[in-house]
């Protein structure tokens, strides 16, 4: 059986950790007899330069046919000047909505080698392993009526829809839930309940569902609160559900306690399990073309494409001691290194997991 990976690089150091990625991708599938094929395609700025739009018709009809796909990141500031529906960013929203990839998981897990990477406490963040269930295709990122309009007074007046239907809240709850069964137990939900009513609404369906999973333990919290709480004592904290811009906040708050934005990797998943694979990192502007950037969110990515889209846990597992390996061995790129460590490059991190698979 031949399965598809479609990869698409984006922009920025896009290039320069899916580059990497597919060398380990192609070992694994060598040495596991995947039988994956690789195809390319373009998103973001790259697209947008080359045809004029961030998500060319090729590039969804390529997305579409995928067993599964990798995707580096977008945008840059090559292209802010841009409006709103012709930005990089554009091309990954049309990717998420477009193959209803509702469920992003993003784990949030402290290699014990970098509990000095993190800029808090070891003790504060060792033993750290949280998932982060955060709601993708919704929310305030789709909710119409959108955009900048000029009021009766004549001055301009910006407008977002934060709007979630109950099926749309049910079916992320019930991933959480199920997700939190085959973890420690715990699931918190994260809300603006005592402000905004489509989260108070997102608390009593989540109340609803719990009814369903009686060895789950549900809590809720406030996000101001929670966002306090993943800094004071993040260890509490076994799955968190969240809805769309909540998530996309507390998730780089959370790649700060696994040393850097460079080791959060994520997997946003369909009803049907197809899933497009990414860091949860940008496109690093300030880094991109240095050789500087940490390729192992990425790989790492990889490594839940196996596991949730292509029923390959063995290869999965092996990339992840791959990557311990390699921290063991004390090699680092910038991001991440600390006195005592060696600094490496992007392509040397690739080699290095390479080597060590
Ligand atoms: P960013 O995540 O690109 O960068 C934030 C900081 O983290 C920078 O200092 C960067 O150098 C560092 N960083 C990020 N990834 C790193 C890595 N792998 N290794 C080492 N350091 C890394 O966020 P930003 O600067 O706010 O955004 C830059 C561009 O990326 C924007 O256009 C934004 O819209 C886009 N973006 C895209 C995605 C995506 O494609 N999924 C995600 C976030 C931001
Ligand atoms: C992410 C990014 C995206 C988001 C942007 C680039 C659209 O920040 O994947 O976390 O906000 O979801
Ligand atoms: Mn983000």
């Amino acid at each position: 059986m031949t399965r598809t990976v479609l990869t698409l690089p984006g922009d920025g150091i896009g290039p320069e950790i899916i580059a990497e990625t597919e060398r380990v991708l192609e070992r694994i599938n060598e040495r596991f007899g995947l039988g994956l094929q690789f195809e390319q395609g373009q998103v973001g700025g790259a697209a947008i330069d080359a045809t004029g739009e961030p998500l060319p018709g090729e590039t969804m009809e390529k997305a579409q046919r995928a067993d599964a796909i990798l995707l580096g990141a977008v945008g840059g500031p090559k292209w802010d000047h841009l409006e709103m529906a012709q930005r990089p960013e554009k091309g990954l929203l049309g990717l998420r909505s477009g193959l209803e990839l509702f469920a992003n998981l993003r784990p949030a897990f402290l290699y014990p080698q970098l509990a000095s990477a993190s800029s808090l406490k070891p003790e504060v963040v060792s033993g750290l392993d949280i998932l982060i269930v955060r709601e993708l295709t919704g929310g305030i990122y789709f909710g119409q009526p959108r955009g900048v309009r000029e009021t009766d007074d004549g001055e301009r007046q910006g407008y977002n829809t934060y709007v979630y239907s109950e099926s749309e809240i049910r079916r992320i709850g019930r991933v959480a839930f199920e997700a939190a069964r085959q973890r420690n137990g715990r699931l918190c939900s994260i809300d603006k309940a005592n402000v905004l009513e489509v989260t108070r609404m997102w608390r009593d369906i989540m109340e609803e569902l719990s009814a369903d999973y009686p060895d789950v333990t549900l809590s809720h919290m406030y996000v101001d609160n929670a966002a306090m709480q993943l800094v004071r004592d993040p260890k509490q904290f076994d799955v968190i559900v969240t809805g769309n811009m909540f998530g996309d906040i507390l998730s780089d708050e959370a790649a700060m306690l696994t040393g850097s934005i460079g080791m959060l990797p994520s997997a946003a998943l369909n009803a049907e399990k197809q899933g497009m694979y990414e860091p949860c990192h940008g496109s690093a502007p300030d880094i991109a073309g240095q050789g500087a950037a940490n390729p192992l969110a990425t790989i790492l990515s990889a490594a839940m494409m196996l596991r949730y889209s292509l029923g390959a846990e063995k290869a999965a597992v092996a990339i992840e001691s791959a990557v311990s390996s390699v921290l063991d061995q004390g090699l680092r790129t910038a991001d991440i290194d600390s006195e005592g460590t060696q600094r490496v490059t992007t392509r040397e991190m690739g080699d290095a997991v390479l080597a060590a698979l």
